[in-house]
């Protein structure tokens, strides 16, 4: 259940597929000083065909491209080439797997007659994607968070809203102090002390069989789990809402879930050593992550379009 990843042995780097090992930057990226880059967290899953089925990919490559140009990044290419790109590493890497697609966008190096600094112009971007093979990564039993020390930046300070790499400082500082301190994850709360979100995840609370998560339009990235899961609770026909979230609510849910593309939806049993509801999965969260696994794994129709299917060569089956 809980895995590490396996990086591919194809990345995709500045333009060419390449071997993912021996792919370089130069010490001067931009990127790395400044945390100018943007990026995202994909996952493609095996189907029962044997091929695999990218989720989402649209809403992740459109998620991109807005930071993107949020930061001035040229990707260098099209929306449709990029899915073209995306398929064809996953075909060239092979895993025949579960697995995880990472592209980043960044700033590179200064063009001749720019001045030093950290401005946005003037600079040449770039484009890589890795690809790694990652199964379920938090364990179905439920995991215990901390409410973290550190607050979620405001908007106007910092973009939270985009996958900027220079803004994950905030949500590594986080989950490192949920770690050091034995919790599995960390919710952050916002400047107001309102929920936010978790270090790389959204989190809803259940009450009374009703769902509840905070807007998506505040200090917080708008997680396309978190959309899929509004969805899929109006399919169930389970009740939901949005509306902003503080500490109380968090300790008297009788559930809480955290979504996101990495860890799909995980129940929440214990928060800051208190036990969520009766301390294990309930029965809301329950029905919604099987009914997302089944989606995830085309077990369910694909009505809205949800799912690329990537055939892999019958040789590598
Ligand atoms: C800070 C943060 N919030 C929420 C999420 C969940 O977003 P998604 O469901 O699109 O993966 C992520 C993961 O990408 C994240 O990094």
């Amino acid at each position: 259940m809980t895995s590490t990843p396996e990086l591919g042995p194809v990345a995709y780097h500045r333009g060419e597929f390449v071997d993912a090992r021996a792919a370089q930057l130069p010490l001067t990226t931009q990127g790395l000083h400044y945390g100018t880059g943007v990026f995202e967290g994909i996952r493609a899953h095996l189907l029962d065909s044997g091929d695999l089925a990218v989720f989402r990919l649209g809403d992740h490559l459109d998620r991109l491209l807005a930071g993107a140009r949020l930061l001035r990044i040229d990707i260098g290419t099209t929306r449709e080439r990029l899915t073209d790109v995306v398929v064809e590493l996953l075909r060239r890497n092979g895993f025949v797997a579960d697995v995880y697609l990472r592209p980043l966008a960044y700033k590179l190096g200064l063009q001749p007659g720019t001045r030093p600094g950290v401005g946005l112009t003037g600079v040449s971007d770039a484009l890589s994607v890795v690809v790694s093979k990652l199964g379920d990564y938090q364990p179905p039993q439920g995991i215990r968070c901390l409410i973290s020390s550190w607050r979620r930046p405001a908007r106007a300070a910092l973009p939270v809203r985009a996958k900027i790499t220079g803004g994950y400082v905030n949500n590594a500082l986080a989950l490192d102090e949920a770690r050091s301190a034995g919790f599995d994850d960390a919710i952050l709360l916002d400047e107001r002390g309102l929920v936010a979100e978790a270090s790389t995840a959204n989190v809803f609370v259940v009450r009374d069989g009703r769902l509840v998560t905070p807007p998506a339009t505040g200090d917080r990235l708008p997680g396309i789990t978190r959309a899929t899961v509004l969805t899929l609770a109006a399919d169930l026909g389970v009740a939901a809402a949005e509306a902003e979230l503080d500490s109380t609510d968090l300790l008297q849910a009788d559930e809480v879930l955290l979504t996101g593309t990495g860890c799909g939806v995980s129940p929440v049993i214990e928060i800051a050593g208190r036990p969520v509801g009766e301390g294990r999965p309930g029965p809301v969260g329950t029905v919604l992550r099987e009914t997302y696994d089944q989606t995830i794994r085309g077990r369910r129709p694909d009505t809205r379009g949800w799912l690329t299917t990537v055939a892999l060569a019958e040789a590598l089956r």
